[in-house]
């Protein structure tokens, strides 16, 4: 057996340090009468990317705006660091250091990456002026360690690439101390090199012991990344398993046929391939 192999699969972590950081317990929200969220329940641990999938109207947005603060649940029940809690909004969200990053990012196009970093909480000196300086550096600090490569600080946010564009919104998160990340189909609008540097922000992220809801409809996007799946259909869950005890084609069974590995019949299987 290869120990150290075995070792980066399994980190031998303290029992106390595996507390989810977040648990969604039996969540619904209805609309009018359909059941777009149907009694689901979906956990989150601190350096872990849980992948949500499932296809178009299963019910990833609706769930995970219960917890970024956009739509509360009708009922269910939400616990951060195992107390539960109440989140009427995103500020509340925040509060519980749950923050969501959208697709459309939520960026000021004409500033800076350090203007947007700090966007509404500027750092001001002693005698009430902003304190650019400080501010640049910050951010300096914050996006080279998470993104090496982004070199564009000087310029307005709207000339900077997809890829780069997300780390300045996922840089703004980290700073202000976000433990659990929500990404609902953060490379949907990138191309392939964008996405690839998206891929590097959510490994490194993961490495500074976040907690990453990860959600795609479809599960090439998320597969790579996830450590865990869990697999949405017409509202319920269907499962969640882990990324390494699964293939791509039982995934698929999951969020096609709502069939939990296994369960599958050969014929159902030919139909995957
Ligand atoms: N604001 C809304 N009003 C009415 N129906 C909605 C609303 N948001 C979502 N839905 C419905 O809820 C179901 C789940 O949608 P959604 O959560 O967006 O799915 P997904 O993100 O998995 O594609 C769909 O049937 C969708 O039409
Ligand atoms: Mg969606």
């Amino acid at each position: 057996m290869d120990v150290t192999q075995t070792a980066a699969v399994a980190p031998a972590t303290p029992v106390e340090e595996r507390r989810p950081l977040v648990e969604m317990r039996d969540i619904r929200v209805s609309f009018g009468g359909v059941h777009a969220v149907d009694g689901v329940s979906v956990d989150l641990y601190p350096g872990e990317v849980v992948g949500l999938v499932g296809g178009n109207g299963a019910g990833k947005s609706t769930l995970i705006r219960t917890l970024s603060g956009a739509r509360p649940a009708d009922s269910g029940q939400i616990l951060v660091n195992g107390e539960p809690v109440t989140i009427h909004n995103p500020r509340d969200a925040r509060a519980y250091g749950i923050e969501t990053i959208y697709q459309t990012l939520a960026l000021a196009d004409n500033l800076d990456a350090a203007a947007n970093l700090f966007l509404g909480r500027e750092l001001r000196t002693r005698t009430g002026a902003l304190d650019d300086v400080a501010m640049e550096a910050a951010t300096r600090g914050v996006i080279s360690r998470l993104n090496p490569r982004f070199k564009n600080f000087k310029v307005p946010v709207k000339s900077l690439s997809g890829g780069q564009r997300q780390s300045v919104a996922i840089a703004r998160a980290v700073h202000f101390d976000a433990r659990i990340l929500i990404m609902d189909e953060p490379t949907a609008a990138l191309g392939p090199a964008e996405t690839a540097q998206v891929r590097d922000l959510i490994t490194q992220l993961k490495r500074e012991g976040l907690g990453i809801f990860l959600i795609s409809h479809d599960i090439h996007d998320v597969f790579d990344l996830a450590d865990r799946i869990s697999v949405m259909l017409q509202g319920k869950l269907v499962g969640t398993v882990d990324k390494d005890a699964v293939t791509k084609d039982e995934v698929l069974g999951m969020i096609i046929m709502g069939k939990l590995p296994g369960a599958l019949t050969s014929q159902e299987e030919e139909q995957l391939h």
